[in-house]
């Protein structure tokens, strides 16, 4: 019985590969991709949404767009990673699939309430927006949520867009405060974990050797998107953040981690974003989400890879 899924998505290339990935995996069943405001504006995540969905001979998914901006913050994009369009490396066609008419927020909501209680997981790959605002809108549906499993966070490996949070948490930490207070389970893929799965050229060339259109595309976003990670971190390949996220619902035993309170930071201008996870087991708050620390980097190329290829 494939897990029914809602991906939540600003694609970035790492999103792509992250649906790509989803749309090749019979263990998961998509049941729409929303968009939402983060590495560019909505527009542009709607439109790649739709382009990665036709690149997987997907069409028929149903993409929506979600929040343009933020609940209380101005929005803050990340084109110094993703390119103007957010899917910078190849030259993409337009998407001809069209965008639903219903707001993703509505689309989450609709889907909460007609599929049986606690039989959807959400799988928020960008700023938590579209979730907030669905989980504000209709209290109602929050229980009725199997389990969010986010990319989003850090703790040892501090920030990325602050020295103190990562990019998804910063852009939208009020609407991160409501999602980690849900009392939903919770599995976190912070950049503790995601540094650790990095595109080194064999595993780009693995993508590129598939010799499939899905195949050159991956090689060729992760060629551009690794060259601001690179510089920064001097690392051997970029951080492939957001597939990890799916290749955590298909083999879940590729990674580990611990039970722990995450409280987010909404009130400092220094540290907002920041992900307070309480590691060490410092205080006595609850424990309220999975905050993965390691993978298995090579099970998780290898699983991207061989599924990717079936595309
Ligand atoms: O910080 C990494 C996250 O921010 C990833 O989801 C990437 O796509 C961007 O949204
Ligand atoms: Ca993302």
């Amino acid at each position: 019985m494939p897990r029914k899924i809602i991906i939540d998505t600003d694609p970035g290339q790492d999103d792509a590969v992250a649906i790509l990935l989803a749309l090749a995996s019979p263990e998961v069943e998509v049941l729409g991709v929303v968009a939402v405001a983060g590495n560019v504006p909505l527009d542009l995540t709607t439109k790649n949404a739709r382009i990665v969905c036709e690149l997987a001979g997907r069409p028929d998914i149903k993409v929506f767009a979600g929040c343009d901006r933020p609940l209380r913050h101005e929005l803050v994009t990340a084109e110094h990673v993703h390119g103007k369009t957010g899917l910078d490396g190849p030259v993409m066609p337009d998407p001809s699939m069209p965008v639903e008419h219903q707001h993703g927020v509505d689309f989450i909501i609709e889907t909460l309430r007609s599929e049986p209680p606690g039989s959807v997981t959400l799988c928020p790959l960008g700023p938590l927006t579209n979730i907030a605002t669905a989980f504000e809108k209709a209290p109602d549906v929050v229980a009725r949520v199997q389990e969010i499993v986010l990319m989003g966070g850090a703790y040892f490996q501090v920030g990325n867009i602050t020295p103190a949070a990562e990019f998804n948490i910063y852009v939208d930490p009020e609407a991160a405060e409501i999602v980690f207070k849900s009392g939903r389970p919770i599995t976190v893929m912070p950049l503790d974990v995601t540094h650790k799965a990095l595109t080194t050229a064999p595993r780009v060339e693995a993508f590129r050797a598939l010799g499939t259109e899905p195949g050159r595309m991956v090689a060729e976003w992760t060629d551009f998107f690794e060259r601001f990670d690179k510089e920064k971190y001097g690392s051997a390949g970029a951080p492939l953040h957001d597939p990890c996220v799916i290749a955590y619902l298909i083999r879940p035993e590729l990674f580990s981690g611990r039970h722990v309170n995450v409280e987010i930071e909404t009130q400092s201008e220094l540290t907002r974003g920041m992900t307070v996870a309480d590691w060490w087991h410092v205080t006595d708050r609850a424990p309220n989400a999975m905050f993965m620390g390691d993978v298995d980097a090579e099970g998780f190329f290898d699983l991207l890879t061989e599924r990717i290829g079936r595309l």
